[in-house]
């Protein structure tokens, strides 16, 4: 069976997670934006928390570790390089990791951009991502702490992934995303439906969560670096993938 996830909003517009194997009552909570709106959906579960999954170390992602460790026996994982960062540590993993998750195990995959040890979090047999602040809906995380070819890099690994994965993001930036979107790729009729759909969700006060990675490979500027439409739109028809990436990052970085 596949694990169960519980999704809600934390701070303004960070998402947050619920993680949970049936089977075994393995739980996960997918960062910690914040306390109280955790603490709610964990009751709302009923279900134990028995590790928090850290992607990154920036506050809007750990606030809430210290007070969640000290409620729950449970174990903080999160990325080695940034071990210094994350309170509460316990364990750290790395590219290639492997997590025990009840029936099954979460692979850990090194997005290295937004911060220099930024992870993701996989699980295959559910075909489930968490990308946190690297991929989002229709857009990826801005480059704090690594330049565009790294994160060129680390957005290959996750377009990598099966088409059919489901992707759950950091924060809800969706409609905004959709709307540079459409001056990057402004012929594409998918990405064109689904801006309208997205300003549907957002009107009614909807997630517009989770997306998949064919959704993203079809409408996304951010993994498109290879589209001859886009190329010709940005007049680098002859340039490299990760210089067209470089170049629609830099363009939303002043949108
Ligand atoms: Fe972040």
């Amino acid at each position: 069976m596949p694990a169960e996830i519980k999704l809600f909003m934390c701070r303004t517009d960070n998402f947050g997670a619920l993680l949970h194997d049936r089977e075994s009552g393995e739980t996960a909570i997918v960062d910690a934006p914040e306390e109280a709106p955790i603490l709610a959906a964990i009751e709302h579960s009923g279900w134990t928390p028995t590790m928090i999954l850290t992607t990154h170390h920036h506050a809007d992602h750990v606030e809430a570790n210290l007070a969640l460790k000290q409620r729950y026996k449970l174990r903080i994982i999160g990325p080695e390089a940034e071990r210094e960062k994350i309170p509460g540590i316990d364990d750290t993993v790395e590219e290639g990791s492997v997590i025990p998750f009840g029936s099954e195990t979460i692979e850990v995959i090194a997005t290295p951009g937004h911060t220099a040890g930024h992870v993701c979090y996989h699980l295959p047999k559910s075909k489930v991502a968490f990308t946190a602040d690297t991929l989002f809906a229709l857009g990826c995380g801005r480059l704090f702490e690594r330049p565009a070819p790294v994160m060129f890099e680390s957005l290959k690994k996750l377009a990598a992934l099966p088409t059919d994965t489901v992707v759950y993001c950091g924060h809800e930036y969706t409609l905004s995303n959709a709307r540079f979107a459409l001056t990057i790729d402004p012929d594409n009729a998918a990405l064109l439906a689904r801006a309208e759909k997205i300003e549907a969700l957002r009107a009614d006060g909807k997630p517009t969560l989770p997306t998949t990675i064919g959704e993203e490979l079809a409408t996304n500027p951010f993994l498109r670096w290879a589209d001859a439409g886009i190329r010709k739109h940005l007049g680098m028809e002859k340039a490299s993938d990760a210089d067209v990436f470089a170049e629609i990052r830099k363009r939303k970085d002043n949108f």
